[in-house]
């Protein structure tokens, strides 16, 4: 940069907000005098990136990325400092003269110029031995794919001959060096210094960067061998897999347009969407999604659309990409999969292409998917793991406004968890009016009350005995304890429940209350259906998870000094039935007397 254009930045820099232009990109939150945001330039999932408009700085302080207005928004959007200082001005709506005639003179990387060339040569000879007699292979491979010449064309499709010395003449011949050869990374030593193509034998398929150029390849095997089906280029000076999407070059300008991009798995994919008339679509090419290629596709701001394969790693794949989708604020849809576990390629060769239509617009929201996933994949074993998903949507259950709605999210948490309609239900309700009083969200304990009015009256032995339960479902301990200090629970289903706990216990190293469930529904009990409900319940409470001596100790005191109680009132109370008023008081005296000896 000369130094008008220095002078120039100070002053966009001087005028510029950064609160402004950060918060153009990224969704920010006051904190005190600075604000935080959940930082593009890494995996980050909580706010961890620092803009203070005092010091008119950003800083991540988990990757260590930071600067100012310019160099944000340069890093963010890939572009030169030029270009950045001429949308900050934009974004702040400052221009000073002068910054019209700033030309951005792109730095001229030589290796790079050197490297791209080489590539483009590469591909046009690949693209050129496809319609050779020794490229029929490939021709035939991806006509049987469905790829006609249109399409071949569009994408640049080729062909790697056989003998793959042959690649590499041909290179030479166009006059790149063996220097250059080698760093495009497509060359293979072969003995005597000499080198072969690594893709000699497949077809091709040009990977680019978001301007069309050709930086790196991914090549299939035509036949079912144990070589890996695609072999891709490895890491080069230009050429990082990860930070691509597949057809982006193409996919964007359509995505604009569109206001959404579909985001498949492989290339196949791409070229199905194709087929059907949708350009604005990329392959991550795998199943995981880099931090990198949600900034690229930040840029386009529009509604991004997951459609990874319809099979379990696919699947699984999109709960964690949506998840740190939503983490970013990022607005995105999922395709659903319908219980399918085909690919959109099988699904338009198998199925025809009104149905990949309609497969592609059949898209639900985060919430949705998660809970279809999970009832589909049944992924939750653990009762733990259940009644976190309980937890986690809780907040989203609370703010429904619709009963509808929020009957069938009820239903289908009670199918994936065990636990009952009416326990997740009195959950949603508390923390509904937890978000009333401001409270902050916990699951309360003594859920039971709602369904057990008679409880209430022996409330200091039922929340005992409940405890302990809780304790006895977790750990064996307590199981063993039970039985050699408490001769049954007072209540009736606890009585039940412990007795299955007991039974479980015998034939199992540690406890599981999903094992336990099962043992309750095995059973031919006519209240099944309660124990299973008090049960879940129990499980989705919130109690002390440590349990030691001591808790236990008390516990058992607690539940014998009420037990005593009771049952001697409930014995006094008998024996007062159908007595004079004379005998009721000698039998009300002689009963204090005990209870005063029994307390010395
Ligand atoms: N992939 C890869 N290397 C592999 C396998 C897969 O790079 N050995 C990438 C490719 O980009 C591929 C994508 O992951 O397109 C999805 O993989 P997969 O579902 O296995 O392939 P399909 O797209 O279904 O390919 P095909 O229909 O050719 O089998
Ligand atoms: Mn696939």
């Amino acid at each position: 940069m000369d130094n008008s254009s220095v002078s120039i930045a100070q002053d966009i820099l001087n005028h510029a907000d950064i609160v402004k232009v950060v918060g153009s990109y990224l969704t920010l939150y006051k904190q005190g005098r600075n604000y935080k945001a959940v930082c593009p330039f890494h995996d980050d999932t909580n706010p961890s990136l620092v803009v203070s408009p005092e010091k008119k700085m950003f800083k991540c302080f988990v990757c260590g990325t930071g600067g100012n207005a310019i160099t944000f928004v340069q890093k963010y959007e890939h572009i030169s400092y030029g270009e950045a200082m001429k949308k900050v001005a934009d974004i702040c709506d400052y221009h000073p003269a002068g910054l019209d005639n700033i030309s951005r003179p792109k730095k001229v990387d030589e290796k790079r110029e050197a490297l791209l060339k080489c590539l483009y040569d590469l591909n046009l000879y690949y693209q050129f031995s496809l319609n050779t007699p020794e490229g029929k292979a490939g021709l035939d491979y991806l006509e049987s794919r469905h790829l006609d010449t249109v399409l071949r064309n569009k994408y640049k499709l080729g062909y790697a001959n056989k003998d793959g010395k042959s690649t590499i003449e041909f290179l030479k011949k166009k006059g790149h060096s063996i220097k250059t050869i080698e760093d495009t990374g497509i060359a293979k030593m072969i003995g005597g210094g000499s080198y072969a193509d690594m893709n000699e034998g497949r077809v091709t398929f040009p990977i680019c960067d978001p301007d069309g150029n050709v930086i790196g390849f991914s090549a299939r095997r035509l036949v079912n061998d144990d070589t890996a089906k695609y072999m891709n280029s490895p890491e080069t000076y230009l050429f990082h897999k990860s930070n691509n999407l597949y057809n982006f070059h193409i996919a964007k300008e359509a995505a604009k347009l569109k206001g959404y991009i579909y985001i498949c798995e492989g290339f196949m994919d791409v070229y199905a969407l194709a087929r059907i008339g949708i350009d604005a679509a990329v392959a991550i090419m795998g199943t995981a999604l880099t931090s990198e290629q949600i900034a690229l596709l930040r840029t386009l701001n529009v509604e991004l659309r997951l459609c990874l394969d319809g099979d379990l790693p696919g699947q699984s794949a999109m709960m964690k990409i949506a998840k740190v989708l939503s983490a970013n604020g990022i607005q995105f849809r999922v395709v659903d999969n319908q219980g399918s576990s085909k690919d959109p390629d099988e699904i338009l060769n198998e199925d025809g292409p009104k149905a990949l239509e309609e497969y592609l617009n059949k898209m639900v929201s985060h919430n949705d998917f998660a809970l279809n996933y999970y009832l589909r994949s049944n992924p939750l074993k653990t009762v733990e793991e259940k009644k976190a998903l309980v937890k986690q949507f809780l907040p989203i259950l609370a703010n429904l406004n619709s009963q509808l709605e929020l009957d069938s999210y009820l239903r289908k948490l009670s199918q994936i968890t065990g636990f009952n309609v009416e326990s997740i239900r009195s959950l949603v309700k508390q923390a509904r009016m937890q978000a009333r009083t401001g409270e902050g969200l916990k699951v309360e304990k003594n859920l039971f009350q709602n369904f057990h009015p008679e409880r209430e009256a022996l409330q200091k032995l039922v929340t005992a005995e409940r405890e302990l339960l809780y304790q006895m479902s977790r750990n064996k301990a307590a199981v063993a304890f039970y039985e050699q200090n408490v001769g049954g629970f007072y209540d009736d289903i606890y009585r039940q429940l412990a007795n299955f706990m007991v039974e479980y216990a015998l034939t199992h190293d540690d406890m599981d209350v999903s094992g336990v469930m099962v043992l309750v529904e095995n059973s031919d009990l006519e209240n099944k259906d309660e124990i299973l409900n008090d049960l879940s319940s129990l499980v989705i409470e919130t109690h002390p998870d440590e349990c030691n001596k001591q808790l236990l100790d008390n516990l058992l005191s607690t539940i014998d000094s009420e037990k005593n109680r009771i049952t001697s009132e409930d014995m006094l109370n008998d024996s007062l039935k159908g007595k004079s008023e004379l005998e009721k008081a000698r039998i009300i005296a002689e009963f204090r007397r005990r209870e005063m000896i029994k307390k010395k």
